[in-house]
């Protein structure tokens, strides 16, 4: 039913319906495809009640069936679907997942003014959706690379922020002039202090000296920046450009490899992220209300953080030996003065712990340990009747391809999660497995679980 039909039967005004969801005396429904309001039947049976005053305070109403059904006919290979709009093409990160995907769990699977966590947030995309469809967003990410993308893709930049990093231009235009005329830039350009440049023999290794000295100055001014907000898009847009200038091969290869960065390219290149960045952040804070709040956790969900109970989990994990954030990300972590080795030790899934380099001796094991640890995590974290949405693929460890869908449904299913669908998703050609091991992963599974309750550990 729409909204019109709702406030006839319950004999209101339509402005008065309104009121009251306003006022969160009763909840907000889902949304048709159109984003108009569309009101289940146990939703409209509460609002009945509400006006005969049967009940005084808002009850949750689970989601119903309909949402998995609605789910299951979803074509979620979403091959055409533009996927860098808003703050999402902020900034690089492996295996991010398309925000198709939280946006179509979200709407179906929690209300308006619902909260959803994403456990292991990476670059934010489930904080983005859910913000953008007027729900608070959790995320928790133990990489601080992740935890830096994801506040400054989900920050609401006022008027002043905004005016404060415009002023960037100048000197940015200045030090491009500088850096770009070919001259060996011993000193700073005129009205600029010298900066320090790192003595730090990684840096060393990692750039070539006219980079670090433009990275340098370009990390001071992030640095001058008068408010968090601003600061926080600006090193995010700083981070954004550092793998592209230094010898590290590409965001998914640690190795070493020249680039010919010519001078003037470090701050010519800061100079296009960051405007465009304004630009998109801009259209976020315009879209997204103040009244949602998005909270942001670097913690290992290992240690169980008190994230408070939320409504609905959305998230891509890591994979066993698939990725190790802490190498691709170790060059800008060296220049955001973030220690890569506590990240190190608590990461899951990373190659390296897999690996027979590696001597850690990580094995399947070690991987369903880790989400048992999640999952009793998540039975009291998430509310009854509520849904934790995982989208994974296959692993290969040793040789042997390992479900971990599979897996994942047998403990899910110990910490009393039902599933409620298991759908696969074909991935692009074009997506690069990073991990010659691994070769291609092709398709991937959306898997719904619905908390039943007290888990059975
Ligand atoms: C596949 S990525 C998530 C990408 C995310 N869905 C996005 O769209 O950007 C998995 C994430 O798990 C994080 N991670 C690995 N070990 C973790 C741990 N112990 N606690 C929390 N996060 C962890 C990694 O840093 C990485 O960001």
């Amino acid at each position: 039913m729409n909204t019109l039909q709702v406030a006839k039967l319950v004999g209101v005004h339509k402005d008065t319906l309104l009121r009251w969801l306003r006022a969160g005396h009763v909840l907000e429904p889902g949304r048709d495809r159109r984003g108009w309001r569309d009101w289940s039947e146990d939703q409209v049976q509460h609002v009945l009640k509400y006006a005969r005053g049967e009940v005084s305070q808002t009850i949750a109403i689970p989601p119903n069936d309909q949402a998995i059904e609605t789910l299951k006919t979803l074509d979620w290979d979403f091959a055409e679907a533009k996927t860098n709009y808003l703050t999402h093409g902020l900034h690089p990160y492996p295996a991010k997942f398309i925000p198709q995907i939280p946006n179509a769990l979200i709407q179906e699977l929690s209300s308006v003014g619902g909260v959803v966590l994403d456990p292991f947030c990476g670059s934010g995309t489930t904080l983005v959706e859910a913000l953008t469809l007027k729900r608070h967003a959790v995320g928790v990410d133990a990489n601080p690379i992740a935890c830096l993308v994801s506040r400054a893709k989900t920050t609401r930049l006022t008027a002043r922020d905004i005016e404060s990093l415009r002023n960037l231009s100048d000197p940015l235009m200045s030090l491009r002039a500088r850096f770009g005329s070919g001259q060996q830039p011993l000193f700073a350009p005129s009205g600029f202090q010298d900066v320090r440049t790192p003595d730090s023999k990684q840096i060393q290794f990692w750039f070539v000296p006219h980079v670090i000295t433009e990275l340098s100055h370009l990390k001071s001014l992030c640095l001058a920046l008068p408010s968090l907000p601003a600061q926080t898009l600006a090193l995010a847009v700083f981070s954004s450009i550092i793998v592209s200038v230094s010898r590290q091969d590409s965001d998914t290869r640690y190795v070493r490899r020249d680039k010919n960065v010519q001078p003037g390219d470090t701050v010519r290149r800061f100079l296009r992220a960051l405007e465009s960045a304004i630009e998109r952040a801009a259209e976020f804070a315009d879209l997204v209300e103040d009244r949602f709040t998005c909270r942001v956790f670097q913690s290992s969900v290992l240690e169980r953080p008190m994230v408070g109970s939320v409504d609905l989990v959305v998230c891509s994990p890591p994979y066993p030996n698939a990725y190790s954030y802490h190498l691709y990300h170790m060059t800008r972590m060296l220049w955001l003065d973030f220690d890569p080795a506590p990240f190190k030790a608590i990461e899951i899934g990373s190659h390296r712990k897999y690996s027979k380099k590696g001597n850690n001796g990580a094995t399947v094991e070690t991987f369903k340990s880790e989400m048992k640890t999640v999952f009793g995590w998540l039975n009291e974290v998430v509310k009854r009747h509520g849904y934790c949405c995982f989208v994974i693929g296959d692993s290969i460890l040793n040789g042997r391809t390992v479900s971990n869908s599979e897996l994942l449904t047998g403990v899910a299913r110990e910490f009393g999660f039902g599933l409620d669908a298991d759908i696969t998703r074909h991935l692009q050609d074009a997506k690069k497995s990073f991990n010659p091991k691994i070769g291609k992963i092709r398709e991937e599974h959306v898997l719904i679980f619905k908390n039943r309750g007290k888990s059975r550990v």
